[in-house]
């Protein structure tokens, strides 16, 4: 991508990172996140290509619907996408939440950057959106994400059925964060 464009995109930054908006360029890229069997292990399959591309469009239209969805999450360092993490509106029990997403590329996972880029989604949240707290929607068994969640200041609410899955719901109120 073109700086111009990289900047026209671009929605946060943080020390190590830059979230813009997906485009259909980030297939490729996005693939080697989502496709890894071994990441998507609390999802029903990891995704293909055909998968990937949907995933952006469905992001690219929330990004016409709400003004934002998940974000092509860029490490400085490389200049290269290594993940998603963004807000994603969500039905739960009956109540419309805002979720903070992340999905990082393996080889990248435990530096903290999955942390680093949900904690600015967190704070474009509070800042820019009416609601008074946050959710994640994590599956009981999804350690890892649970950490994230908790470094981003969220506790655990509940544990519910959520879309036919044992889901745990972590929440930040905009007060306590
Ligand atoms: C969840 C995910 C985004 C975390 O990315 P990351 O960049 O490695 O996250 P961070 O480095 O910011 O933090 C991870 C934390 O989990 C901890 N952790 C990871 N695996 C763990 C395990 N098996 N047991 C205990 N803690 C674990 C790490 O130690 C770290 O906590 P710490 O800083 O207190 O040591 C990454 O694992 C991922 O992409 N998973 C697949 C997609 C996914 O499940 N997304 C969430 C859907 S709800």
């Amino acid at each position: 991508m073109f700086a111009k464009d990289l900047i026209k995109k671009m929605v946060l930054e943080t020390d190590r990172l830059i979230l813009r908006e997906l485009t259909l360029n980030d297939v490729d890229d996005l693939l080697k996140v989502l496709g890894d069997r071994e990441a998507m292990k609390f999802y029903p399959q990891p995704f293909d290509r055909p998968m990937t591309q949907a995933w952006i469009e469905r992001n690219i239209d929330r990004y016409k619907q709400n003004g934002f969805g998940l974000w092509a999450t860029i490490l400085k360092e490389s200049n290269k996408l290594i993940g998603d993490c963004g807000l994603v509106v969500q039905q739960v029990n009956g109540v419309e939440e805002v979720e903070i997403g992340y999905h990082i590329r393996r080889d990248l996972w435990g530096r903290g950057l999955a942390t680093e880029a949900a904690q600015a989604c967190r704070d474009w949240g509070f800042d820019r959106l009416g609601g008074d707290r946050l959710i994640s929607l994590i599956h009981p068994g999804n350690i890892a994400s649970r950490r994230v969640a908790e470094k981003v200041g969220m506790s655990l609410i509940e544990e519910i059925e959520w879309k036919h899955k044992s889901t745990c719901i972590y929440a930040v109120e905009r007060e306590v964060r």
